[in-house]
């Protein structure tokens, strides 16, 4: 069965080709367009997708060896994301299902990523608790199979990948601020600030970034911009050890009360350097198993998108052509 993948959710025009679960291509063009304006600007993203989805998707039915007449259904997101970045992967996959007569699956970004560490190999093995980090999303969820899963809990203001990009915009770093952060704090001293960390009560594995991003802004409004290279790159350091630390304890809470053997990390964030090295060493302490996906596929994908769109047709699942954007779709 081959399927086609389509995400446009945000800043990300991609398109993927999935055959019998396993990736043929994976083509994604990042938008370059809103880096003057420190983070996405959903008009100018609509307009990006408009322009390149056609030769994304061209791309990657060539670079997966598979004709147009090849595809056995079409898969895209239909949230959460900007609703006029969505509708345009959104209608051009119905349209494409439509005029090849075959069926279309419209997807949750969230079980994108939430599903996108099984096309790793070796992949964990059920049950397994995974943590989704992104600029939009912060959660931790129990997955038991395929479609069988729980929220543990996420955060209750920022996303963590939101407080990295909104560090990174006060110290004049650009966007997206994370991997800027990243590269930053591999130069720099991670315990010269103590930032704060916000475990919030005892037993609750919800999280919290806006503290964290507020004692920054205090830090800059007291010390004024760091011009020194060095101190710069001690405050990146030491704001993301921060965010790690809470990232990695509670995602070990989450791994011992429900008793799992198996780990995964999915989104953007996920592919900081800081946090794929201190959770390893957490986990390997606690005798778990890590599982992150390859970079291309921590960002946002079309290969996570045909993914669960083939584990949808696989269960006989297709969407009708009314189906609509939904721009705060939960993680059901
Ligand atoms: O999953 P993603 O591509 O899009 C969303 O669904 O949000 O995640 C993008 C987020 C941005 O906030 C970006 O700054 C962050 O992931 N990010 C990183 C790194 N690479 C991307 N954050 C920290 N370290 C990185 N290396
Ligand atoms: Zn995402």
């Amino acid at each position: 069965m081959t399927i086609l993948g389509i995400e446009t959710s945000c800043d990300e025009t991609s398109a993927a080709v999935i055959r019998d679960g396993k990736i043929c291509s994976n083509v994604i063009s990042s938008q370059y367009v809103h880096r003057k304006y420190g983070g996405v600007v959903p008009e100018l993203a609509s307009r990006a997708h408009q322009r390149l989805i056609t030769q994304v998707v061209e791309e990657a039915l060539q670079n997966g060896s598979c004709g147009i007449r090849d595809l056995d259904a079409v898969a895209a997101t239909y949230g959460p994301g900007l609703v006029g970045a969505l509708l345009v992967g959104l209608n051009f996959g119905k349209a494409l299902a439509y005029g090849l007569g075959i069926p279309f699956v419209g997807v949750n970004h969230m079980e994108g990523h939430l599903y996108s560490v099984l096309l790793g190999e070796p992949a964990p093995e059920f049950p397994f608790v995974s943590l989704i980090v992104s600029g939009g999303h912060t959660l931790l969820v129990h997955v038991r199979g395929p479609f069988l899963h729980d929220v543990l809990g996420q955060t209750r203001d920022d996303a963590a990948g939101e407080a990295f990009d909104k560090v990174a915009k006060m110290l004049g770093l650009g966007y997206p601020g994370g991997p800027r952060i990243d590269a930053l704090a591999a130069q720099g001293n991670p315990r010269a600030i103590r930032f704060p960390r916000s475990y919030l009560e005892q037993d609750t594995l919800d999280f919290s970034f806006s503290g964290i991003k507020t004692a920054v802004l205090y830090y800059v409004r007291d010390h004024g911009l760091p011009g020194d290279p060095s101190v710069l790159a001690d405050v990146c350091a030491s704001f993301q050890q921060s965010v790690v630390d809470v990232l990695v304890r509670k995602t070990l809470r989450a791994a011992m009360m429900t008793g799992v053997r198996d780990v995964a990390i999915a989104g953007g964030v996920s592919a900081n350097a800081g946090l794929r090295h201190e959770l390893g060493k957490a986990c390997t302490a606690a005798g778990k198993r890590l599982f992150m996906p390859h970079i291309e596929f921590c960002m946002d994908n079309g290969a996570m998108i045909g993914y669960v769109g083939w584990l949808k047709r696989n269960r006989g699942i297709r969407s009708p052509l009314d189906l609509t954007a939904v721009a705060g779709l939960e993680l059901a």
